[in-house]
């Protein structure tokens, strides 16, 4: 490809609702069945993003916790994503933070998937939750809405290979793009200090490519990368548009949310962010040290 071309580029995908829902639940699902047999017994640790290959393309997923302490990385989930699966648990109906994301997302101008999860359990009731998402404007398509309402169980697997059709199909009609071939930019999904590798940050490439070596920024800290692993933790030398990263090489851990950017000049980079920490006279120092 040459400098600048565009190409198309896997939705991403975030999964919002209120708390013990099933979010998590039915990305697991969606990862554990999705993953080679045999590597499938390996996963322990949850993560916060990763992409799965389907029959009809790749889809890279977000997951969002539903506790009210997290309201800010729900509200920077929606404008980070193409589209949103709203996982409602069929048993429980709309609550306070299904409210949340359904406001998150449509100010974000997002489209919204409805999974209706939990639809293994006895006293799931799959109508209710369409009425009630009806009164905040998610009207199902078969009531002349423009949202696909899936009935989905994260227990027994039920519904969702609907649901992963049902996230293809509005994502081809969105029609995504990227350009590969560009310097790297992005934003943190989580990120923690690892006892043995210091700061590590999950990070979702949105456009061009991170590279081992690439110098970044992100939010108030900054770091040349010196390692990089996939969902799987395997070592990748690079990651293009939607992908997925854990990074290392960082001197702190950003925020969820922040923007990352590749910079060229390291210098630069510590001075930004010690600009953006408030560290103004480190600035001066930084300078005058030329
Ligand atoms: P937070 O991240 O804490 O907001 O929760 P979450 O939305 O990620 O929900 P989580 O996946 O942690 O699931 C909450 C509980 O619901 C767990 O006990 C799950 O086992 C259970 N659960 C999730 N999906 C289903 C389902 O489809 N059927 C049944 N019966 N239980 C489910
Ligand atoms: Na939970
Ligand atoms: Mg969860």
């Amino acid at each position: 490809a040459q400098q600048g071309d565009s190409e198309g580029r896997a939705p991403v995908v975030t999964v919002m609702g209120h708390v013990d829902h099933g979010k998590t639940s039915l990305l697991d699902y969606i990862r554990s069945s999705r993953v080679a047999s045999g590597e499938s017994g390996g996963i322990t640790q949850h993560i916060g993003a990763y992409h799965v290959d389907t029959d009809n393309g790749m889809v890279t997923f977000l997951d969002t916790p539903g506790h009210a302490a997290f309201t800010a990385m729900r509200a920077r989930g929606a404008s980070v994503t193409d589209i949103v699966i709203l996982v409602v648990a069929a048993d429980d109906g709309v609550m306070p933070q299904t409210e949340e994301a359904v406001q998150h997302a449509k100010a974000a101008g997002v489209p919204l998937v409805v999974a209706v999860n939990k639809i293994d359990k006895e006293q799931a009731d799959p109508d209710r939750v369409k009425n009630e998402l009806a009164a905040l404007d998610v009207i199902p398509e078969e009531w002349g809405g423009e949202n696909q309402f899936v009935n989905v169980s994260a227990k027994t697997g039920q519904g969702i290979d609907d649901l992963l059709d049902a996230v293809l199909l509005q994502s081809e009609i969105l029609e995504l793009t990227a350009v590969p071939n560009a310097p790297a930019q992005g934003v943190v999904v989580e990120s923690r200090l690892d006892k043995g590798r210091g700061p590590v940050a999950t990070v979702l490439v949105q456009n061009g490519t991170l590279r081992k070596g690439d110098i970044v920024l992100a939010g108030l800290h900054y770091g040349r990368v010196r390692a990089m692993l996939d969902e799987n933790g395997k070592p990748i030398d690079s990651a293009g548009p939607a992908i997925p990263v854990e990074i290392q090489g960082l001197d702190g851990t950003p925020n969820a949310g922040d923007e990352f950017t590749m910079v060229s000049n390291e210098k630069k980079a510590r001075e930004v962010a010690l600009f953006r920490q408030g560290k103004y006279r480190d600035v001066k120092l930084a300078r005058q040290q030329k």
